[in-house]
């Protein structure tokens, strides 16, 4: 079994009404979609890359986020595209996506 090397969190918080929220924003389509690519990556990476719901991450206007632990890296994302860039860059090569970075 290998080393886990990151656990992500995808916030998939659904609010009632119009509140913002992940979930009305794609959060869980989005987290099945990344869950489907990293376990394209083949057994290694889908042994060292963790995808998991989360609930409200308290960043609610900027959703749709996620948090890549441990190294503490906040991302929001708009699409299928911006996860590619996550996973490639940072999940895969360890380099952070600067122009996804929660603010
Ligand atoms: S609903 Fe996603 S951060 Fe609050």
């Amino acid at each position: 079994m290998g080393q886990l090397k990151h656990h992500v969190f995808f916030c998939c918080n659904k609010r009632e009404g119009n509140r913002d929220c992940c979930e009305n924003t794609g959060g869980e389509r989005l987290r099945a979609y990344a869950k489907e690519r990293i376990a394209t990556l083949g057994p290694a990476a889908s042994e060292q890359i963790r995808i998991n719901r989360a609930g409200c991450l308290d960043r609610c206007d900027t959703g749709p986020v996620l948090v890549v632990y441990p190294d503490n890296v906040w991302y929001t994302y708009v699409d299928e595209s911006d996860l590619d860039e996550i996973i490639d860059e940072h999940l895969v090569h360890q380099r952070v996506v600067a122009r996804l970075l929660l603010p």
